[in-house]
């Protein structure tokens, strides 16, 4: 197709300010969803996949669409993840546009999210056109919304399109927009193929399937191509686009945007990021800045009842088919039997997993608190990669300990400054710079140890700075530091899983803060429960639980039955989460506390 009818655009937005309803929307307007399939959120539904025998992931449709002039066009409307622990993939997923539409919702106005999409969008030289959403509702206010976007963002918004999602109003001033003020793609049909890779998954029917965008070259089925980064070849066997439902193509040039099949076995064979060349002539430079994606926090899953570890076992062995940044393997832990160490690429890819397991595989399970992971250098000359902090050697065999080191980029409103210099400062961070980027917004950037950013950096930036703060992170480097691995144990027995690895000049408070927690954290049981942290031989903090001697339910109003019901059943719940430890229940709360102890 003419590569100057090609438009390539996503939808970038804050949580909630109405992302997926104006690509329903676009969806319905250029009649890609007939009125007989026409259902909210049509994209999210994953029923397709059984009716056409290939999944649809990704929002990444082909909408084939005619202007009022009798022009025709090419729009590929390109989905984007949307977590900060995937900010690579977001990324890559917009290099493959020219444009972007920033919604913002018109009661709500520009938050963090809308900001950090936008910088992501300008990184990769998009085209951002903003879109004012929700003017139905009594409460919006686009005259100053669109202020707010030119003061914060800096993107020209005299002209604002202003619509409802919900209602239809004015989607068709998006498309126009799209039309006339995204560019075309640019790219040369008969140069080597070079395509990229801005998203993979596995399907069961076809194997991998590959989302690309073509940047130079043609590509057709039965083609021969090669994998940059592995060096793999593979047989395209089918190749196409969604619209929505998967359509065969028989060849692509450059600007468009395609997926393929070619009997590949794992995501490995086909990395977000990577380029894809033809294997007779390849091309010489791939698309620049590819980097694999690898775990960089380690946690351990523990089944709740022991029974069930070949069920987790198949759950995990499942997930990670469509997963490659999550990896496992087995491990056993003194405390919690046998168990499972797996890797993530950060705090929200654990929560994700954790509730995919219980949701999709009813899984229940117990999860430790994560750990990064530690270079060790022993007196013996061995480097070791410590990812569990029970693992890490006796002080007597280390000679030194070095720990990842994150960049970190902060951006706030001016009046919360203070607010997050006191926090980057208590979390061992090193200023780099501060700038302001528009009147009242800044930019602060930090080297900080990757385990601080980590454990609760992220809730209490949001908290000390209502909400307004985003954050963007990447690792740079490992650096000596002065660590001492922390041991709980309870009842005098050490609790493998509870132990963690913490800065010297911290290690006191953070070891009275994590016995208080537990403290707080473990139920008051028929005995005296006392809760000891260490280092080394050296006990640095104690707290106790005194037994219970009361039935807790005489707390209840006297004959109040349903109360007294609800109570128990509450308990009953709780229980689900427990794990006894010689005699002592610790509930699943206790082992994150390491998480939240400072
Ligand atoms: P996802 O992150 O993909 O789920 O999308 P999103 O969070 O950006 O927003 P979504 O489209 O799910 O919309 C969030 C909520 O706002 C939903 O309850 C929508 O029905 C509602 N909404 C979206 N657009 C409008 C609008 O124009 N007017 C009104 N009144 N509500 C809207």
């Amino acid at each position: 197709s003419n590569i100057d009818k090609i438009r390539n655009f996503s939808i970038i937005a804050h949580i909630d300010h109405g992302k997926s309803t104006l690509a329903d929307r676009i969806l319905e307007l250029t009649g890609m969803v007939g009125d007989r399939e026409k259902k909210d959120q049509y994209l999210d539904k994953m029923d397709l996949e059984r009716e056409r025998g290939i999944t649809i992931k990704a929002q990444t449709v082909r909408i084939p669409y005619t202007d009022s002039d009798g022009q025709k066009y090419i729009l590929n409307l390109i989905d984007t993840p949307g977590h900060v622990d995937f900010s690579y993939e977001v990324s890559r997923s917009l290099s493959s546009c020219e444009g972007a539409l920033l919604v913002v919702d018109a009661t709500q106005g520009v938050e963090a999210q809308t900001l950090a999409n936008v910088y992501l969008a300008l990184d990769n030289d998009l085209e951002v056109i903003p879109v004012l959403n929700k003017i139905d509702l009594p409460s919006a206010d686009p005259e100053r919304i669109s202020r707010e976007i030119e003061d914060v963002i800096g993107l020209d918004c005299t002209n604002p399109i202003a619509v409802s999602a919900k209602t239809g109003l004015n989607v068709q001033d998006v498309l126009d927009a799209v039309i006339h003020l995204l560019p075309a793609p640019k790219g040369d049909p008969d140069a080597p193929l070079k395509a990229l890779i801005f998203d993979s998954w596995y399907d069961s029917y076809q194997g991998v399937v590959v989302l690309f965008r073509l940047l130079d070259g043609t590509i057709k089925k039965r083609d021969q191509i090669k994998i940059f980064s592995t060096g793999k070849n593979f047989e395209v066997t089918r190749l196409g686009a969604f619209m929505p439902e998967a359509v065969d193509i028989k060849a692509m040039g450059p600007g468009e945007v395609g997926f393929l099949c070619a009997s590949m076995k794992e995501l490995g064979d086909a990395p977000v990021g990577d380029t894809i060349t033809h294997a007779e002539r390849p091309v010489s430079e791939p698309y620049p800045g590819f980097k694999p994606v690898k775990p960089m926090v380690f946690s351990g899953l523990y089944p709740i009842e022991p029974s069930e570890y070949e069920t987790l076992k198949a759950a995990l062995e499942k997930l990670q088919l469509n997963d490659a940044a999550f990896s496992y393997e087995p491990e056993t832990s003194q405390a919690l039997g046998f168990g499972f160490r797996c890797g993530f690429l950060g705090l929200l890819h654990i929560e994700i997993i954790q509730e995919r397991l219980e949701r999709e595989f009813e899984a229940k399970l117990i999860t430790t608190a994560p750990s990064v992971i530690y270079e060790v250098k022993t007196i013996a000359g061995d480097i070791l990669s410590i990812d569990n902090p029970s693992k890490l050697p006796d002080p007597s065999k280390i000679d030194s300990i070095r720990e990842p080191y994150a960049h970190l980029e902060v951006h706030v409103p001016n009046e919360f400054v203070g607010a997050v210099l006191a926090l980057c400062e208590e979390k061992r961070g090193i200023q780099k710079n501060m700038a302001y980027i528009t009147e009242n917004r800044v930019v602060i950037t930090y080297e900080m140890p990757f385990a601080e950013v980590m454990y609760d950096f992220f809730d209490k930036l949001k908290s000390s700075t209502k909400g307004y703060a985003s954050l963007d992170y990447e690792i740079i480097d490992y650096r000596e530091a002065d660590l001492v691995r922390l041991d709980i144990l309870i009842n005098g027995d050490p609790v493998d899983t509870f132990s963690c690895i913490v800065h010297r000049e911290n290690s006191a408070r953070t070891g009275r803060s994590l016995a208080l927690k537990l403290k707080r954290s473990i139920p008051r049981q028929m005995f005296e429960v006392v809760i000891q942290a260490a280092i080394g031989n050296k006990i640095i903090a104690k707290e106790r639980n005194a037994p219970f001697r009361k039935d807790v339910t005489a707390k209840c109003y006297g004959g109040d039955i349903s109360r007294k019901r609800k109570l128990l059943e509450k308990q009953k719940e709780g229980k689900k989460r427990m794990r006894r430890m010689g005699n002592v229940e610790i509930p699943q709360e206790a082992f994150l506390s390491v998480l939240k102890a400072d």
